[in-house]
């Protein structure tokens, strides 16, 4: 059924060819597509919401960048929305929540959330999967439960997250009665990205990095875990802890597929702590601010070091808006031409 299956191959440390490669936030500003496509949506949210437009813009990057796979253009602040908290994309800021949790009673109020609840995500999916028809697989994601409870409880990013670490220290309780009804929430939801044609999952944890080892395996991994339980049966699931840096062979104890590092981490020692799952990234997005001969010979270097198997090349975090696409688009040939021995 897919013509380019490497991704889904690469996932299940099944034989290749050569490495599959995509970016995280390949789907966004750094194409001047994207910005045509979203300036005809009324803010963000409504843009998210519009399956036609989130269809155009998940499918842009494979046409123009070449990319392996494409990744549905959604946010992880849906899940949130979805059990009873509203958010806005504030320009130059980012997310911003009106309602926060703050007790046991705000948590009784959320809702679990349901895959029909997410409609105009199930519609975007297959919407996509239509249009790409085979040419590549697609990935649907979701936020990781703690890094979504940060969002929940703090109503916007922080540098340091310290109201919602407050949250865990001083209501260790109600934080486990939020995790478990955002972790339903988030099983249901991605069951449904399955049954709409999400090919892989990836699970992003952007604020792994702020808690202590112990804190983090028993707020956030823990739920990661449920969620590639309920999940792995029925696709590859990858893992991405940014800055858990400590945790990589934890997490390779979970059921997922695949393990996402962030440019800090080095291959080879990831590949002693990672038993035999396979390993997405990590090139440094500022790579791509560099000249063509360094962005050609560190990408190089880091193929070399991760070898041909069990292999998913990525960037270590998200594109930035202000990266030139020539450049994005050189890094995603150099490892499409890339001479395996
Ligand atoms: O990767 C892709 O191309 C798919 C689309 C995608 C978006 N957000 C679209 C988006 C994905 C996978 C996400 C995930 C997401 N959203 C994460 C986890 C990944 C990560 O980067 O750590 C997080 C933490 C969010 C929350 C979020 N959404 C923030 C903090 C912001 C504002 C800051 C920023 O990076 O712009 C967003 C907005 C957002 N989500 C944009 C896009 C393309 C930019 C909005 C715009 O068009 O101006």
């Amino acid at each position: 059924m897919l013509k380019n299956d490497l991704l889904l191959r690469a996932a299940r440390g099944e034989n290749v060819e050569r490495a599959p490669v995509w970016l995280m936030r390949q789907a966004g500003r750094v194409l001047p597509e994207y910005k045509a496509t979203r300036a005809r949506a009324k803010n963000f949210v409504e843009f998210v919401k519009n399956p036609e437009l989130a269809c155009e813009v998940s499918i842009q990057p494979v046409d123009i960048l070449g990319v392996d796979a494409a990744i549905i253009f959604s946010d992880i602040l849906v899940i949130p929305e979805a059990m009873g908290l509203p958010y806005q994309m504030i320009e130059a800021k980012g997310p911003w929540f009106e309602k926060t949790i703050k007790n046991l009673a705000d948590v009784e109020q959320l809702k679990i959330a349901q895959a029909d609840d997410l409609d105009y995500v199930m519609k975007a999916l297959q919407l996509t999967k239509k249009e790409l028809n085979g040419r590549v697989p697609l990935i649907g994601f979701a936020g990781a439960p703690w890094t979504l409870f940060a969002y929940m409880i703090e109503g916007s990013g922080s540098k340091t997250f310290s109201k919602a670490k407050q949250f865990l220290y001083a209501q260790p309780q109600v934080a486990h009665a939020l995790l478990e009804k955002i972790t339903q929430s988030t099983i249901n939801y991605l069951k449904g990205q399955v049954n709409s044609g999400a090919d892989l999952l990836q699970i992003f944890d952007s604020w792994a990095g702020v808690l202590s080892e112990p804190m983090y395996y028993e707020f956030s991994l823990h739920y990661i875990s449920k969620i590639c339980d309920a999940l792995s049966p029925l696709v590859p699931v990858t893992v991405f802890a940014k800055d858990a840096h400590f945790a990589i062979q934890k997490i390779s104890e979970t059921n997922c597929s695949a393990i996402g590092l962030d440019w800090t981490l080095d291959p080879l020692k990831s590949r002693g702590q990672a038993g035999n799952k396979t390993l997405q990234g990590n090139a440094d997005p500022c790579l791509l601010y560099a000249d063509e001969k360094k962005i050609i010979s560190d990408t190089q270097h880091m193929l070399r070091a991760f070898g041909k198997q069990r292999y998913i090349c990525n960037l270590g975090h998200g594109l930035y808006p202000d990266l030139d696409k020539e450049k994005v688009k050189l890094f995603v040939n150099v490892v499409k031409e890339y001479k395996w021995e």
